[in-house]
């Protein structure tokens, strides 16, 4: 069996993206690690976050981790640099999917950016779509507290929805129609997000850019292979479920209950870690 890809959050949101990894690299076993000791990681100064993230790094290297997935936007903004300097394997981030994808679905070239403080106030976003996609309209807006809703298990009440209606205002007066879903956490809130923003607004999470980056980098790209040159080639066997590790430094049940709720019966065991 190959040496699992290692993804890490500040809590669940890197669920979203580890979903989208098991829909489009099945065979890949993951070890997943969740730090909803420590989270949330978004109103953190930079240097904690980046501290924070190094550890994981480290800790997910030392369980065989051969790839590195930042699944959190925060710690993306404060640490990728950092921990591709540092660690071994390479290390993916999620701004730059994102960004990707929401230049390649824009119409009118508004495109908005919901994120942590942190991930807002860092200018990520900025300079990645500066680099990549020079020629659109960036409005980026804080979501302080949308992260709390979904790690407290509520995604659609009548108070994530006013939260929502309030925060979201600045980016229906930009008139934006695509919205970057810059924190791995905010897919869970899709719905919500979506009733406020209208139809028209195309929500991107940069979940599915990530995996596509992901299994690209492992050199597992199938499409479009050539068909062996003799004829009726027996089929080849569906690749059998990889089994995925899942450690949090928060409550385990809590994250077992809600683990499965968010990404599916994968979530099993999981392991408590400490960081003392
Ligand atoms: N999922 C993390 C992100 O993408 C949430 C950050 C937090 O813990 O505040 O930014």
């Amino acid at each position: 069996m190959s040496t699992p890809i290692g993804v890490f959050d500040s809590g669940l949101g890197g669920l979203t993206v580890m979903r989208s990894l098991i829909d489009l690299v099945p065979e890949e076993p993951i070890v997943y690690f969740g730090d909803t000791g420590r989270f949330p990681y978004g109103p953190k100064p930079a240097e904690e976050v980046l501290r924070y993230a190094i550890e994981i790094g480290d800790l997910l290297v030392d369980r065989g981790a051969r790839l590195l997935v930042v699944a959190c936007n925060s710690a993306a903004a404060a640490a990728l640099d950092a921990l591709q300097d540092r660690l071994p394997v390479p290390v993916v981030g999620v701004i730059e999917p994102g960004v990707r994808a929401a230049r390649r679905a824009t119409r009118n070239g508004r495109i908005g950016v919901i994120g942590t403080i942190g991930t807002v106030a860092s200018g990520a976003y900025r300079r990645v779509a500066e680099d990549l996609a020079g020629d659109v309209e960036l409005t980026c807006v804080a979501c302080p507290g949308f992260v709390e809703f979904v790690e407290a298990g509520d995604v659609d009440s009548e108070q994530v929805h006013v939260l929502a209606e309030r925060l979201l205002a600045p980016l229906l007066a930009a008139d934006v129609d695509t919205l970057v879903l810059g924190c791995t956490h905010y897919p869970l809130l899709a719905r919500t997000i979506g009733d406020v923003m209208g139809r028209e607004v195309v929500l991107v999470s940069s979940a599915d850019e990530t995996a596509f980056a992901v299994r690209e980098l492992l050199g597992v790209e199938r499409v479009g292979a050539e068909p062996p040159a003799c004829a009726s080639p027996a089929p080849s066997p569906a690749p059998s479920p990889a089994p995925h590790r899942f450690l949090t430094s928060g409550d385990v049940m809590t994250f077992r209950h809600l683990g499965a709720r968010f990404l599916g019966p994968e979530v099993e065991e999981v392991e408590a870690w400490s960081w003392s």
